[in-house]
């Protein structure tokens, strides 16, 4: 096996393993689309996947991916993209599959193979690309849950480095590369006036909330095996916590961020089942490839402690759910109140102390929010919003972003192996120990047992549907 760095050239193919699935429908399809209307797709698009589909079925198959999850409004665009595609059917276990592929990759020196495809497939792939040598100077892009708890991230990642070069391995978290989350990283950074309020001496507790008012919508088999601590919480949530918690780089450019961030999944205290509450809505057990018995959470929230000089004893909870009150995400920096108590109205006692607020989905906004007094005798006031939007439309969306930037080999927005294989450390504890499911009733905010999880510093804060 050849184990050749793709460097920093262009990948001259986009090889989709999975292509007949959910993930290149929704999202994946779009993308290439828009990469197409700006005019910087160029390469073969050579689709894998079991079915025995035809060309003209998978023309079909993309163009109403279009029409369902972007809009048709560039034909010439479209076209191009249509013509891009090539197509080969096999199982990923018959090396006569990777063959197959070789064949219509032809000239092809450098692909970047995506996997698409669940992944207790991604092994079984990467071997297959190496034992073919199609993995010489290409790229391989990894969809997440990249491993389903410690053991198995290592072993993957072991794979992944036997047939590839590290700086080949694209380990995707699509969150990282929204704008709102990267502007967490720039508003810290780029701004001075928070670094002296930003540690354990000013922040009461951190909270983030992904809450999604829709269920599973037919991935039942996937979220079987993952739950919502694997699907969102292990990753997109930590995610966001790195950046908030993180030490600034020290030198531009993200390998200085990659280390950083990696730091602070390596001080995370790893979880304690106390520290967790998992929730399952009703009706959950009738969705279709769904147990009858089924005790996966599609809830969860949890107390999480980042043992650094910065952070110690400052309580971070994070909570995601299917089927809550809305769809958002949302981080509430919960500053300390004044020491001392100088007015009637003063925080803690009449509701929440200062408070820094990120909106990340599904609009951006940061919000400060300090008490100004009420006009009249008496010293009572109210708390108010300082209140900056940043909401770009017409945006490129991660995926996008994300398959342009593997295909020139730009890392930045992708994950380290170290870093995945810390945070899982952090909730391999509570991976396998028994725990209790709480029933949470649609369109709520989940079980109350959550409440109880934070009540000690608060109430959880519900991000409101018009509120930016
Ligand atoms: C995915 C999860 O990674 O992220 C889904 O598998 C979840 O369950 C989705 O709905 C949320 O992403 P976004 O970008 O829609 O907030």
């Amino acid at each position: 096996m050849n184990k050749t760095s793709s460097g920093t050239a262009r990948s001259d193919a986009l090889v989709l393993f999975g292509v007949t699935g959910d993930l290149a429908h929704k999202k994946i399809f779009p993308a290439l689309y828009a990469m197409a209307k700006r005019g910087v797709l160029n390469v073969p698009v050579v689709g894998i996947a079991t079915s025995d589909w035809n060309m003209t079925q998978l023309r079909k198959h993309v163009t109403d991916s279009i029409k369902q999850f972007s809009k048709i409004d560039d034909r010439p665009a479209l076209h191009h993209l249509l013509s891009l595609l090539r197509y080969v059917a096999g199982n990923y276990s018959d090396p006569g599959t990777f063959y197959a592929l070789r064949k219509t990759l032809g000239n092809v020196r450098r692909p970047a193979h995506y996997l698409a495809i669940p992944p207790a497939l991604f092994a079984t792939v990467i071997k297959g690309l190496g034992a073919a040598g199609l993995a010489n100077q290409a790229r391989v892009i990894v969809e997440k849950p990249f491993g389903r708890d410690l053991a198995s991230a290592q072993s993957l990642n072991s794979v992944a480095r036997s047939v590839f070069q590290e700086d080949s391995i694209f380990r995707i978290d699509h969150y990282l590369a929204k704008e709102a989350i990267m502007n967490l990283l720039y508003f810290r950074f780029a701004n001075s006036f928070l670094e002296p309020i930003w540690n354990r001496n000013y922040v009461a507790s951190v909270q983030i909330t992904l809450s999604e008012d829709f269920g599973i919508e037919g991935r039942g088999a996937f979220y079987e095996t993952a739950g919502c601590l694997r699907d969102v919480i292990q990753n997109h949530l930590f995610q966001i916590v790195a950046l908030l918690a993180m030490e600034p780089p020290t030198y531009r450019g993200f390998g200085a961020v990659h280390g950083e961030t990696t730091d602070v999944f390596q001080a995370m205290r790893a979880l304690n089942p106390d520290d967790v509450v998992r929730g399952q809505y009703a009706g959950y057990r009738n969705e279709p490839g769904v147990a009858k018995h089924s005790n996966v959470e599609t809830f969860c929230a949890l107390r999480l402690f980042i043992d650094s000089w910065r952070w110690e004893g400052v309580p971070w909870y994070l909570r995601s759910g299917k089927f809550l009150a809305q769809t958002a995400t949302e981080v509430i920096v919960q500053l300390k109140p004044p020491p001392q108590r100088l007015f009637a109205d003063s925080a803690p006692v009449s509701g929440r102390a200062n408070y820094l607020r990120f909106r990340l989905s599904p609009n951006s906004a940061v919000a400060l929010a300090a008490r100004v007094k009420r006009a009249g005798k008496d010293f009572v006031g109210d708390q108010r919003e300082l209140y900056l939007v940043d909401e770009r439309p017409g945006e490129e969306t991660p995926y996008e972003r994300l398959l342009g930037d593997a295909m020139t080999g730009n890392g930045a927005l992708f994950t380290r192996e170290d870093a995945v294989e810390a945070a899982w450390t952090v909730v391999d504890p509570v991976l396998n120990t028994p725990y209790q499911i709480h029933p949470y009733r649609r369109h709520s905010w989940g079980p109350k047992q959550a409440n109880a999880l934070i009540a000690k510093d608060g109430s959880w804060h519900n991000p409101g549907p018009g509120e930016a």
